[in-house]
């Protein structure tokens, strides 16, 4: 059973392919955090709970009750003013005007499968792959009915969590703060926080130091889950390393304001948090009215961070990636963005589709700019129909055209905007978000249209309808290109405008929904500036996620191998462009930029026709080796070999197939010299199985390859790079 509850101890016990996770129904039916970690038997875990005297500055329940306190207990979903001092889960402002939350359980219920969150993505499961854990609480004070939900997955070692409160009361109440998740660990004083931090073209950095007391945090309060912190944090013991040791990760299924805490208190005990960012957020509830939070994805692995990331990656890209482009192999794809930026017409994208499918490329992407009157940043989003100057014949003709040659169409939106310049503004002036009286920022010549509001929704439904009716369209980029300010919508009265960013959220994920409702076969990539709202939640809609803006192939092993760290490379936009790159101005070679980018959704955004016939040869080959290598990259495990910032010279990472007879290394040399030979030890292989290495036919043992190295030839220069294939033979 993989989810118990053993009624003489009060104890319930979650367990998942390889973790398990306890609590404890406690004094005065407070629910007491036990266990969070490696798959254990026991269930009898209540001595875990602090059972010792405190001191007289940690408030009672009771005076009778002389060892509980909220103060130093491990609380299962801490509850604000009312003896826990530490962060809270759960903040609610009652009619009285007072904040004093404090819930108690009532009652619970196991069921199969997994309920589905109302209108949010969340990952999925079917009845035989998960379990799932109600426990309803309420605080009887404020009326409010608190369901806390955990559902832990068969075939990963991963739980999600969220949280339902309804307001039973009589009376309206206020969610001040709703985390998605609460876990206090006993004792972390030898562990390390990791997030990920960025900006824009330098996305998803892993930063590692130790926790200390006190909080550290990570938050976005941009309205999106923003280039600068990624909704996600991993604990891990200080000596984990990528293929050994605790390796904790918490990411939020979320793409709005988020807040990801872990704080240590003055016993080394740590509570994470994370949810909503509470600032800049309040929920009205009337009587009868139910709030849900995003879902909380949680994993823990004894295999490090590499084990960490890759319970990750295979939970999304089983468990939330949907729809038939989940397990389809996508096409390799051609962006005119970096070959013309907005300088481009029909017959010019034509000419880049035509040498495109005499190179094996699959599809072409219309990027910015073919709509309105967009000739650059300053105008037309907004305005979504054809500019019949630029793309003479219209949409359905050139898609024709393009199709005829083998390709597949796709097209760029940039939906949630409006140019101060466009004919939408000029209409609606009221669409964009805005607060009374004060400036609108601007940033790109562009508002940020209110996707709270049904008609503005269904506005932008309508526009990409016209378009995607009229012309055959297998692939929509949906971009987001800035962050939200002032943020008010006109029609909500003054008491729901704190509800703005969350409802936002909501309207674009119902407008996602609805699209992909109405073209289920549409294959949908994630953009915001590169990859500012690279998220899970939006990966529940678009499979692939546009990585950076960044396309320098030496920029993007940072990039990618931060953003590995919890997602998986079959989401990671990566494209081949032109050198010297657009956005260091450095000059890679072609392979490498190749095989660079084959970790990633494959393809290229450069002027093809600019190549030279040795640079096309390469092309035709590196799209070979993408249909070659795709089952392995997309759908085998990740170990990464040599951190990119741990050794500022070489780059390493591998892929292995679940069945553990394919491998596939590549190898990048940042900065070349005059090196020895370097052996590099490959991980996830079988010991016992002897594995030919392509390049060079020679046969070597699992165990070997493993533990003396591979040999990576001497003297690579700078930039240059290696991928090397590998069989078993047995
Ligand atoms: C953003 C995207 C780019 C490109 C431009 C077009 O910056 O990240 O890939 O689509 O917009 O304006």
């Amino acid at each position: 059973m993989p989810i118990q509850f053993d009624a003489e101890n009060r104890v319930f016990k979650l367990d998942s392919a390889s973790t398990s996770y306890l609590l404890q129904i406690g004094p005065f039916d407070y629910l007491l955090h036990l266990y969070y970690g490696a798959k254990i038997p026991d269930t009898d875990l209540g001595y875990l709970a602090y059972t010792c005297r405190h001191a007289s500055v940690c408030p009672r329940v009771t005076m009778d009750e002389p060892y509980f306190s909220k103060d130093l207990h491990r609380m299962e979903y801490s509850c604000n003013g009312c003896g826990d001092f530490r962060g809270s889960a759960l903040s609610i402002l009652r009619a009285s005007g007072t904040a004093d939350t404090d819930i108690k359980y009532v009652s619970h219920r196991i069921s199969r499968g997994k309920p589905r969150l109302p209108g949010q993505p969340a990952t999925y499961a079917a009845e035989d792959e998960a379990d799932t854990l109600e426990l309803l609480c309420r605080d009887e004070v404020s009326g409010a009915e608190v369901t806390l939900f955990y559902t832990v997955f068969a075939n990963h070692g991963a739980m999600t969590r969220h949280t339902v409160v309804r307001n039973a009361s009589e009376q309206p109440m206020e969610l001040q703060r709703v985390m998605s998740t609460c876990v206090d660990f006993h004792d972390a004083r030898d562990m390390d926080f990791i997030h990920l931090w960025g900006n824009w073209g330098r996305e998803r950095t892993p930063e590692r130091a130790p926790l200390l007391h006190g909080t550290q945090s990570v938050a976005s309060k941009r309205g999106c889950s923003s280039h600068a912190h990624n909704p996600f944090v991993a604990l891990c013991s200080h000596d984990a390393t990528e293929e050994s040791g605790d390796a904790y990760g918490f990411h939020l299924v979320y793409s709005g304001n988020f807040l990801a805490s872990a704080e240590m208190d003055s016993d080394g005990g740590a509570r994470v948090l994370l949810g909503i960012n509470p600032e800049g957020f309040l929920w009205r509830l009337e009587p009868g009215e139910s709030f849900c939070t995003p879902e909380a994805v949680m994993v823990y692995s004894d295999q490090g961070l590499g084990g960490m990331s890759r319970i990750l990656h295979r939970l999304y890209r089983n468990n939330l990636c949907r729809g038939p482009w989940k397990n389809r192999e996508r096409p390799i794809l051609v962006n005119n963005w970096e070959a013309t930026y907005f300088d481009f017409d029909e017959k010019k994208l034509y000419e880049l589709a035509k040498t495109a499918a005499d190179l094996g490329i699959e599809m072409l992407v219309m990027d910015d700019g073919w709509f309105g009157a967009r000739n650059s940043e300053r105008a037309g989003l907004g305005d979504w129909y054809v500019n019949e100057n630029k793309l003479r014949g219209g949409l359905g003709r050139l898609t024709e055209r393009i199709n005829a040659l083998g390709l597949k169409f796709g097209i760029w939106f940039e939906p949630e905007m409006v140019s101060r310049d466009s004919e939408l503004f000029r209409r609606h002036p009221d669409w964009a978000l805005q607060a009374p009286g004060r400036q609108m920022s601007i940033a790109r010549h562009q508002y940020v249209l209110d996707m709270s509001r049904a008609d503005v929704r269904d506005y932008l439904f309508g526009c990409m309808k016209q378009v995607l009716d009229h012309a055959n369209i297998a692939y929509v980029k949906w971009d987001f290109n800035r962050s939200l300010t002032e943020v008010g919508s006109a029609l909500l009265e003054a008491g729901r405008q704190q509800e703005v960013f969350h409802r936002y959220v909501l309207g674009l994920y119902e407008l996602l929904e609805r699209l992909l409702t109405a073209y289920p076969d549409l294959l949908l990539e994630g953009c915001a500036s590169g990859g500012g709202r690279f998220d899970p939640a939006m990966l529940y809609y678009s499979p692939q996620i546009w990585t950076s803006d960044d396309t320098d192939a030496i920029e993007r092993l940072d990039i990618q191998y931060g953003t590995s760290l919890c997602y998986p490379v079959s989401s990671m936009g990566a494209h081949v462009s032109a050198c010297p790159n657009h956005q260091v101005r450095r000059t890679t070679p072609l392979k490498t930029r190749g095989d660079v980018a084959l970790s990633g959704t494959f393809g290229y955004e450069l002027d093809l026709g600019k190549l030279t016939d040795e640079e096309k040869e390469e092309v035709r080959r590196q799209c070979a080796d993408y249909h070659k290598y795709y089952n392995v990259i997309h759908n085998g495990d990740l170990y990464r070999l040599i951190s990119p910032w741990k050794d500022r010279a070489r780059c390493a990472w591998s892929f292995v197939s679940p069945d553990r007879r394919e491998a596939l290394v590549t190898y990048v040399v940042m900065r070349g010299g005059v090196y020895e030979r370097h052996y590099l030890r490959l991980c996830g292989l079988d010991p016992t199985l002897r594995y030919r290495v392509e390049s060079s036919g020679q046969v070597l043992s699992g165990a070997a390859l493993m533990n003396a190295g591979l040999c990576i030839p001497e003297n690579l220069r700078d930039f240059t790079s290696r991928i090397i294939h590998l069989k078993a033979v047995d």
